[in-house]
C-alpha cells in the first residue's frame, strides 16, 4: 500500500510540470498495481528450514504446553500443510492442517479436543499447542511443513514432570555387621527419572557408593531406590530427598538406630520386635528364677528352723552345739 501512494505523488507533481509526461506515469501506475498485490501475497518459499527447541521440552501433568516449531526465514505458512505426528505414527498424525484448516481425519483419537496452532500462522509459528497433559503425551514430536516445492521436518521431545510418592525410609541390620546399619530409602511413581540425595541432619550430603536402583511400569512412571550404611547415634536422624527440581521434590527421615525404630518416620522395624521379645523373655526368666530362690530360702529355713529345734533338744541331752547344718543346707 505505502509505495503506491508514494509513486502516486510523484506522478501529480509530474503532471503539473507536463501532460506529455502523463502517459509514462499511468504506465508506472499500471506496473506498480500489478506488482504490489503479488509482492504482498508473498509467495510460499521455495526453500525453508524449521526452527525447533534443543533441549526437551518439559510441562506438568494436566497443564498445557507448547511444542514450539517455526518456519525460516519466516513467512505466511497459511498454505502449508502442517503435519505433528508421534514418530512412529506418521499416518495417524496429532494435528493435520491443510488447505487452509485443521482436519478432522485422520487424526489420532487421544489427542481429539486437546490441539490446535495458536502462534499465529501468518507470521510462520506453527508450534502445536497440547491441554490436559498426561503422562503417556510424553515422547518425540515431529513438526513436519511442506510446501508445493519443499518439505522440512524436525522433532521436539516432550517430558512431563509427575512427583512421586514421599520417600519410605527403613532399617535393617548390615550384612556382616560392624556396627553400622543398612538404610533403606524408597519412592514411587515419578516422572521422569529424579535425582536421590542422602542428607545427615545438618543438611550435608552423604556420598554413596551404591548406585540408585530405578525401575519403571508400563505407564512409564519411575520408581528409585537406593541404600546406605550408616553408623548409628541416638540423635542423628538421616534425610532421604527425591527431586525432580527445587519445587517438585520429597524428602522421608528416619533415626537410623534399630532400638529407636518405633520413633520411625515410616513403620516399626522387624528387629524391634524381636529384641523387644528376647527383653521379655529374659526378664520372665529373670523374675522365675528369684521366685524359686525366695521359695527355697524359705523351705530352706523352715528346715533349719525345725532341725535346729531337734538340734536344741539333742544339745540339752548332748551338751554340744550344731555346726553349719543350716548354711550348707540353703548353699545346696
Ligand atoms: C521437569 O523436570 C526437569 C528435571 O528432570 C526440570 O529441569 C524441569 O524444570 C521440570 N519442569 C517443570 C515444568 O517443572
Ligand atoms: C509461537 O506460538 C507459541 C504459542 O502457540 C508461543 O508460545 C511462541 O512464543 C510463539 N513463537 C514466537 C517466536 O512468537
Ligand atoms: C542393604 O539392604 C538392601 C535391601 O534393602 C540390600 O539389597 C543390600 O544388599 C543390603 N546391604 C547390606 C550390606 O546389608
Ligand atoms: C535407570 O537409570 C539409568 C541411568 O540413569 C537409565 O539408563 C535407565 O534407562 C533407567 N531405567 C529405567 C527402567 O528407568
Amino acid at each position: 500500500m505505502i509505495p503506491k501512494v508514494r509513486i502516486h505523488l510523484i506522478c501529480t507533481t509530474v503532471g503539473h510540470r507536463g501532460t506529455m509526461h502523463l502517459g509514462l506515469c499511468l504506465r508506472v501506475l499500471i506496473l506498480v498495481a500489478l506488482t504490489v498485490p503479488i509482492r504482498a501475497a508473498q509467495p510460499a518459499q521455495e526453500t525453508f528450514t524449521l526452527t525447533v527447541p534443543d533441549g526437551p521440552t518439559s510441562t506438568l501433568s494436566g497443564s498445557s504446553v507448547s511444542l514450539l516449531c517455526q518456519v525460516s526465514p519466516l513467512f505466511n505458512a497459511e498454505p502449508l500443510e502442517v503435519r505433528w505426528y508421534r514418530s512412529s505414527n506418521f499416518h495417524s498424525p496429532v494435528l493435520l492442517y491443510k488447505d487452509h484448516k485443521i482436519q478432522e481425519a485422520p487424526v489420532d483419537p487421544r489427542y481429539r479436543g486437546r490441539v490446535s496452532l495458536t502462534g499465529g500462522m501468518e507470521r510462520g509459528n506453527v508450534s502445536l499447542t497440547l491441554e490436559r497433559v498426561t503422562v503417556e503425551d510424553r515422547g518425540e514430536y515431529v513438526c513436519q511443513v511442506t510446501s508445493k516445492q519443499w518439505y522440512e521436518k524436525a522433532s521436539v521431545f516432550l517430558t512431563v514432570n509427575v512427583t512421586g510418592s514421599e520417600p519410605v525410609l527403613s532399617v535393617a541390620e548390615a550384612r556382616g555387621g560392624g556396627g553400622q546399619v543398612n538404610v533403606t530409602c524408597l519412592s514411587e511413581g515419578w516422572s521422569p527419572q529424579p535425582k536421590l540425595t542422602w542428607r545427615n541432619k545438618d543438611g550435608t550430603e552423604i556420598r554413596n557408593e551404591q548406585e540408585v536402583l530405578n525401575t519403571s511400569d508400563p505407564q512409564g512412571l519411575v520408581s528409585v531406590s537406593s541404600w546406605l550404611l550408616y553408623a548409628p547415634s541416638y540423635s542423628d536422624w538421616l534425610a532421604c530427598t527425591v527431586s525432580l527440581s527445587e519445587e517438585m521434590k520429597r524428602e522421608g527421615r528416619i533415626l537410623p538406630h534399630i532400638y529407636t525404630a518405633p520413633t520411625a518416620v515410616h513403620g516399626v522395624s522387624k528387629e524391634a520386635y524381636i529384641v523387644t521379645l528376647v527383653l521379655l523373655i529374659l526378664s520372665l526368666v529373670i523374675i522365675c528364677a528369684l521366685c524359686s530362690v525366695i521359695l527355697w530360702k524359705r523351705r530352706g529355713s523352715m528346715w533349719c528352723s525345725s532341725r535346729k529345734s531337734r538340734n536344741r533338744s539333742d544339745q540339752t541331752e548332748r551338751g554340744q552345739r550344731p555346726a553349719g547344718n543350716c548354711f550348707i543346707l540353703i548353699s545346696g
